[in-house]
């Protein structure tokens, strides 16, 4: 299966003709990766002094806002203020963006962080688990999902002309059919304590178990890594891209400066809803993995 789908679009509001919507959003929910090449996120010349990791707190790897509130920065007041409005900017056209593309999923679209990283992707002080350079679907230990999809929107916007470049591997249902034999039904109790102890939000389903040993048992594979039908691609500055990272397996190699855009969907808002990683794995587990 070719794992990129490209779209001629230039316009964070497309007006898009019912035949390539229908192509779009059958390739998204496949578990494809949408290219926008030609669409790009104008930053002001005010904002340049932003293309820099200087302004990141700490250890943090991205600058995010959630509602209101900038995180993960260290400035003045006024330069806050700025980088909210530039992140805000990006959370507005994104969501445009989709909605445009997806009509079907705008009422039910749940609005997660915008984040915009200036810091270059690293891949080798990091411990395996947390390595995103290594193939993996998105799933995290603390926020239990039962099956809501996660849809991300990415831009790249490095000044000087250098791609973000990812790996993009095969599809969900394969790498589910590889790694579901060595996962195991998860220890009775375990979700409850986990709960009580607030290391999760809510309570794990199973579906959420299978999904943290996946992307566990997968980046803790190096011939899997290596061996496993693979694409790299290159995403151009000035270009845009939107996947289900629940379902595609990706890796980021390298590149510097990018805004993301995280939605939640529940599946019932999905098109093609026995494509969701929820539907794949029940069918190949034969029983239901959510409350
Ligand atoms: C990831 O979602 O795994 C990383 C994406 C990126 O930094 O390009
Ligand atoms: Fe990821």
């Amino acid at each position: 299966m070719q794992a990129i789908e490209t779209l001629d679009i230039q316009d964070w509001q497309p007006g898009v003709n019912p035949t390539v919507s229908q192509q779009a959003i059958l390739a998204l929910e496949q578990g494809k990766v949408l290219h926008l090449p030609g669409l790009s996120f104008p930053m002001q010349e005010s904002e340049n002094i932003f293309y820099s990791p200087q302004w990141l707190s700490g250890k943090r790897k991205n600058i995010s806002l959630e509602g209101s509130e900038v995180r993960g920065a260290t400035a003045p007041p006024e330069t806050l203020a700025q980088l909210g409005s530039m992140i805000g900017r990006y959370t507005k056209r994104s969501s445009s963006l989709i909605n445009s593309l997806f009509p079907g999923y705008m009422h039910h679209l749940n609005q997660a962080r915008t984040s915009f990283r200036p810091s270059e992707v690293e891949n080798s002080s990091l411990s395996w688990k947390k390595d995103d350079s290594r193939l993996h679907v998105d799933a995290f230990p603390s926020r239990p999902t039962h099956g809501e999809r996660i849809l991300r929107v990415f831009t790249n916007v490095n000044p000087s002309g250098i791609a973000r470049i990812w790996r993009v591997g095969e599809p969900f249902e394969a790498a589910a059919q590889h790694f579901l034999p060595h996962i195991s039904r998860p220890v009775p109790g375990s979700a409850k304590l986990l709960h009580l102890f607030k290391i999760t939000k809510r309570p794990r389903s199973e579906y959420d178990h299978i999904m943290l040993q996946l992307h566990d048992l997968m980046k803790a594979d190096a011939g899997y890594q290596k061996n496993v039908p693979q694409q790299e691609v290159d995403f151009a500055p000035g270009s845009t891209w939107i996947c289900f990272s629940d379902q595609v397996l990706h890796a980021a190699m390298s590149g510097q400066f990018m805004f993301e855009q995280t939605f939640h969907l529940p599946i019932s808002a999905l098109y093609h809803p026995e494509l969701s990683p929820l539907r794949v794995l029940e069918r190949l587990k034969g029983h239901r993995l959510t409350a």
